[in-house]
């Protein structure tokens, strides 16, 4: 199965999300591979994984096969393919190209069988690459910070779920929301949490993901939260999102 993460939004805890929910799936023999689809890269750096030369970004331009691109990271189970600037070029230089929406969509498909999940890391924008990522995918997991405007953004990205699901992808789900950096001592988050729940009723994950600094530590130690300190809050709370991960999906009947 293969899930976007996606919000223009910056700074919501896209990667975070996807480097500790894959790690978390990883640490249960999930065979698991990352496309970090960001030019910022962060996810690659998560995994001490940045490497312009194997990047996502040389298999769009034709250059390298995306089997060839694949690292493995330093947990079991857990492979990523790695971003680098050049990635935002690629918005213009396949602007031309007919095809552009797909392409990623057909070079995932030669390993998409490899891997019971392969989760794709997007950039804070609506551009080609995530508009690609949606194209390739079977899912989209938004996550959404609890704070002010939140959820301002949040009808012009499923606009485009929408416009993507006519023209480009007509399987793409809503896998769920994920309500990131939740203080429970500041009543803005549970206004939002209650918003939100209001609004996409099952759609949102029960278990919210709390403000916790070991998340935001971690990736400089190359290390996704889950591997640097598994009791923290932030680590637990992405083991049993990971938890309910799995059981939508055996309720929709997927892997
Ligand atoms: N639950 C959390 N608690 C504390 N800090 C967090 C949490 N989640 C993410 N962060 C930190 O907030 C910042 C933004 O998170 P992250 O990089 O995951 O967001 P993003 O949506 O991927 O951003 P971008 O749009 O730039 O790609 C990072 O410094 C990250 O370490
Ligand atoms: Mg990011």
């Amino acid at each position: 199965m293969i899930i976007t993460i996606a919000n223009q939004k910056g700074g919501v805890g896209k990667t975070t999300t996807v480097v500790n929910l894959a790690t978390a799936l990883a640490s249960i023999n999930k065979k698991v591979l990352i496309i970090d689809m960001d030019p910022q890269y962060n996810s690659s750096i998560s995994f001490n994984a940045y490497n312009p030369k194997l990047s996502i970004y040389r298999v769009l331009s034709n250059d390298i096969k995306i089997k060839d691109t694949i690292q493995h990271s330093q947990i079991p189970y857990l492979d990523v393919v790695s971003a680098c600037e050049d990635l935002a070029a690629a918005e213009y230089e396949l602007a031309d190209d007919e095809d552009r929406n797909f392409l990623l969509k057909n070079f995932i498909s030669d390993i998409k069988n490899n891997y019971e999940y392969i989760f794709i890391d997007t950039p804070p924008t609506l551009g080609l690459l995530t508009v690609s990522s949606l194209t390739a995918s079977d899912e989209v997991l938004i996550p959404v910070q609890c704070e002010f405007f939140a959820l301002e953004g949040l009808s012009k990205l499923i606009k485009t779920i929408e416009l993507v699901k006519s023209n480009l992808n007509i399987n793409l789900k809503l896998n769920g929301i994920i309500l990131t950096m939740y203080d429970k001592r500041n009543s803005l988050s549970s206004l939002i949490e209650r918003e939100a729940r209001e609004f996409f009723d099952a759609k949102v994950y029960k278990f919210n993901v709390p403000r916790n600094v070991t998340l935001s530590e971690a990736p400089s130690h190359g290390l996704p939260a889950i591997i640097y300190d598994l009791k923290c809050s932030g680590s637990q709370a992405y083991i049993a999102l990971a938890k309910e991960f799995l059981e939508r999906g055996n309720l929709n009947g997927s892997k």
